[in-house]
């Protein structure tokens, strides 16, 4: 018996095969072939229109291949429908950018909404009114240092802040998969090292897989088992963030290289 899973058995979390995804009569993803472990933290890297949103979404199950195969925690989204797919949805945690929040709703409700989908319509009405399970959002929030902003409104929050609260409800939420795509570029440099810190530990703890897009290389050493790197909509390199040289960043990112390069001169 192995002792171990490799990733490229079915017991991999999400696993794509052959996956094409077109639009606008072009192809947006090309033969994209990826597996990726439950417990294993990938970085998804490549320059502006590689496909790495298209790529999340797909993960996500919030859009479907034109070509190939999709497996989302032994399921293929494709094929279900109506609760079944809701479910399937709530098993995976999903983090942009940055408006995670729904900003007329304070952080205690914000953060318990990662348990709105185990719960009645009813109960969730009563508890967007008045949470019963405070308690839960209040230690949530205890993980991600901001107990004390329980009933601030989002406006009144930093970037970072809002997306220490996006992480506390992922807290809540408890997801088998955490998809974030670009999560810190609203972010300085600081601030988002210690969001990606605590993405990547959320993971860890929930042994959730973990797929996280980077818009620049400065948080690769955060913790991540893999780098993958789309260009064009294909998967053009992956291995260790160490094995990155010169050379090999050129392959990926070209014309945008020097660009890359001038934004981790200053900080970026
Ligand atoms: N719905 C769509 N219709 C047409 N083109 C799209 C659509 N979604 C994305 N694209 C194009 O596909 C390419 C990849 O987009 P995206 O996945 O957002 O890349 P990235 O996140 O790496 O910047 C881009 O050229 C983008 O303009
Ligand atoms: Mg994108």
């Amino acid at each position: 018996m192995p002792t171990s899973t490799p990733a490229h058995t079915n017991d991999a979390a999400l696993a794509l095969r052959g996956v094409t995804v077109r639009a606008s009569g072009r192809e947006i993803l090309s033969d994209v072939d990826l597996a990726v472990a439950s417990n294993e933290r990938v970085a998804l890297i490549g320059p502006s229109g590689a496909g790495k949103t298209t790529l999340l979404r797909l993960l996500g199950a919030s859009l479907w291949a034109d070509e190939g195969r999709v497996d989302i925690l032994g399921t293929d989204p494709s094929a279900q429908q109506g609760g079944a797919l809701r479910r399937l949805r709530e098993r995976v945690g999903f983090l942009r950018q940055q408006d995670n929040l729904v900003l007329p709703l304070r952080v205690a409700h914000n953060v318990l909404m990662g348990r709105l989908g185990r719960w009645s319509t009813l109960r969730a009405a009563w508890n967007l009114v008045w949470p019963t399970d405070l308690d839960r959002a209040r230690d949530a929030l205890r993980q991600v240092e901001l107990e004390d902003r329980l009933w601030s409104l989002p406006e009144e929050l930093s970037g970072g802040e809002r997306q220490r609260v996006a992480i506390a409800r992922l807290l809540v939420q408890r997801p088998d998969v955490v998809l974030a795509d670009e999560p810190v570029s609203a972010l300085d440099v600081r601030l988002g090292r210690e969001v990606v810190d605590l993405l990547l530990a959320l993971a860890r703890e929930q042994g959730a897989a973990a797929v996280v897009s980077l818009h620049s290389l400065d948080l690769l050493d955060r913790g991540f088992d893999r780098v993958i790197a789309l260009r064009e909509g294909r998967l053009v390199w992956q291995g260790n963030a160490r094995d990155l040289d010169p050379a090999t960043l050129r392959d990926i990112y070209g014309a945008d290289y020097e660009r890359l390069l001038g934004e981790e001169a200053d900080g970026r």
